[in-house]
């Protein structure tokens, strides 16, 4: 059961009652998102280009995509964004979280009019940008794909480790391109260790309000 919940900017979030975890940080759902996957992953791994690829673990609200989608139209970068999500919400939960307020109508609607398609069949929503949301677990997904983004917005370590594994990590790295870029909220030694493993070069950056650092790494050549 996920209860719909006001967080600190007075975006909503949902509560997860079955992991006991929020789907964003209460210091401010809107926040968040633009903070660690808007402003440190796409504005930095999309400067100066016309076309971007993005991968995220954990689509939830859609709340990172719409965002993504916004500036990607505004800015006319062709998005090309694949979500895993093993555990779907409605649309009318979707809907409850009253994100349609922070993106234009037009995007909007093009997200939630073919967002249960998107489930099973990749979506074309305009001429630049298309929405896959890949109905898997992460441990499970596979593809011939590399990406140029990975947002990594699972549950936290606390609630749902075997998704910070050194294993499911260097899983999702695999799908990076080199020279991609790999943004989360989260930074631990285990963490940072996990990815520079897998040969990337790490950056600790200022965190979300409420959070004192993030990580953003990104794949050597
Ligand atoms: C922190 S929430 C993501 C929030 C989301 N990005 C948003 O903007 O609303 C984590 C998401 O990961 C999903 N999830 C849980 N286990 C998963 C798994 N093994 N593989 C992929 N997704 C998973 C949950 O259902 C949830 O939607």
């Amino acid at each position: 059961m996920n209860i719909i919940t006001p967080t600190a900017d007075g975006s909503n979030t949902l509560y997860n009652e079955t992991i006991g975890e929020h789907y964003h940080s209460k210091h401010g759902a809107l926040q968040e998102s633009k903070h660690v996957f808007i402003d440190a992953g796409l504005k930095f791994a999309s400067a100066k280009q016309a076309e971007i690829s993005i991968l995220e673990v954990g689509f939830g609200t859609g709340l990172n995509f719409i965002l993504s989608f916004e500036y990607c139209e505004a800015n006319k970068i062709n998005l090309n964004y694949t979500s895993i999500e093993a555990f779907p919400l409605t649309s009318e939960v979707i809907e409850q979280t009253a994100y349609s307020a922070y993106v234009p109508e037009s995007i909007w609607f093009d997200f939630i009019n073919n967002y249960p398609n998107a489930l099973t069949v990749p979506q074309k929503l305009t001429p630049l940008s298309t929405l896959e949301i890949p109905h898997t677990t992460l441990a499970e997904y596979e593809t011939d794909q590399k990406f140029d983004i990975i947002y990594y917005d699972a549950f936290s370590i606390q609630h749902q480790p075997e998704m910070w594994s050194d294993e499911i990590i260097a899983h999702a790295c695999s799908f990076l391109k080199p020279g991609g870029t790999f943004v989360t909220y989260a930074i631990t030694g285990k963490l940072k260790r996990a990815v520079k493993a897998c040969g990337f070069t790490i950056e600790k950056l200022p965190g979300a309000p409420g959070k004192r650092e993030m990580l953003r790494a990104v794949k050597g050549m």
